[in-house]
């Protein structure tokens, strides 16, 4: 039997020539409790992290302040230093924790340097592909945090730059100062506050990765339409709501977290599933419905 691989979602190229394939793998999940401290099973972390190249995944998700550290830490230790070739390991700084579930935006400049620097040494990298500002951080002046990544790029520290949770005005401003090369805000089937957003960023060729790609909600029911379309396709429901987000836009990078080897194999399987262009239109009217 051959298996799935991450290379049959299509590729996108970052920034205009970092070529990843389009379905990625968040790295938020392999930490504690509120994201807090070690997993609860260090070693099925790794096994996870280890499973990606062999899945063809080329492209992961994390931050400074997942664990905080514990993310990058485990990544570097399944899969560095001596990273795939193809690998692209992005990371986000800007927000701080004070214990678990708790996420303070810094926007100091010179936070945003620091722990740029720390994601390097923990990583275990001579520099980053892709750094994202986590959160604009409303206490400081945006220009700064803007200021503070176009010197981390013309440092060579980082290589392309991204933002979190933003709107169209804010990725505006952002480009004034540096070539916006993704923008991370949630979206899912039935969480639709950032099609603009999308819209804006499949003009510009911006990377657009959706967080909290699984969620469908109510959708999910017994004799619901993804419960009907996963029967059709011999899917599960999550991988059709994956499947709706990679066909929604091909500037559509998906990132869906998880522990565990066997959740990461379901999620991966979602490039294989192709949905017909009706019954995209019938989920997409589903999704906005139940939004
Ligand atoms: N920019 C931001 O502000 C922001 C915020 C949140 C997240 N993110 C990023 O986005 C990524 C994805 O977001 P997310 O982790 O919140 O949401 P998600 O990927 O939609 O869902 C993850 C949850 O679903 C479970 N899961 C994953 N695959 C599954 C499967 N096949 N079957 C059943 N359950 C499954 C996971 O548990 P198991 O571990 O048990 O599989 C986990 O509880 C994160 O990892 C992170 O990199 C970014």
């Amino acid at each position: 039997m051959s298996t799935v691989t991450a290379a049959l979602s299509g590729s996108f190229a970052i920034g205009g020539d970092l070529s990843v394939h389009r379905l990625g793998y968040g790295a938020m999940r392999i930490t504690g409790r509120g994201i807090w401290g070690e997993p609860a099973d260090p070693a099925e972390a790794l096994r996870t992290l280890k499973r990606l190249p062999e899945l063809g995944v080329t492209f992961i998700d994390t931050a400074d302040s997942y664990g905080p550290d514990v993310s990058e830490e485990l990544i570097a230790e399944a899969l560095g230093p001596d990273y795939p070739k193809e690998l692209v390991v992005a990371t986000k700084g800007g927000l701080t924790r004070t214990g678990p579930d708790r996420w303070i935006p810094v926007g100091r400049p010179e936070y945003l340097i620091q722990q740029a620097h720390k994601s390097l040494r923990n990583l275990e990298l001579e520099r980053i592909d892709l750094w994202q500002l986590h959160r604009i951080d409303p206490k400081v002046p945006r220009d700064e945090q803007f200021d503070a990544i176009r010197q981390l790029i013309k440092e060579g520290i980082i290589r392309h730059a991204g933002l979190s949770e933003v709107s169209v005005e804010e990725i505006k401003a952002a480009q004034k100062f540096f070539p916006v090369a993704t923008v991370q805000n949630r979206y899912n089937l039935t969480d639709r506050g950032s099609e603009a957003v999308l819209d804006y960023c499949e003009s510009q060729k911006i990377g657009f990765i959706p967080w909290y790609p699984l969620a469908a909600g109510a959708l999910t029911q017994p004799g619901g339409i993804l419960d009907t379309l996963a029967k059709k396709h011999g899917a599960s429901t999550s991988q059709i709501a994956l499947a709706w987000t990679l066909k929604r836009s091909p500037v559509m990078l998906p990132i869906p977290g998880t522990s565990r080897v066997k959740h990461l194999e379901e999620n991966v399987a979602a490039a294989g599933v192709t949905l017909s262009d009706e019954e995209f239109a019938a989920l997409d009217k589903a999704g906005k419905a139940a939004a």
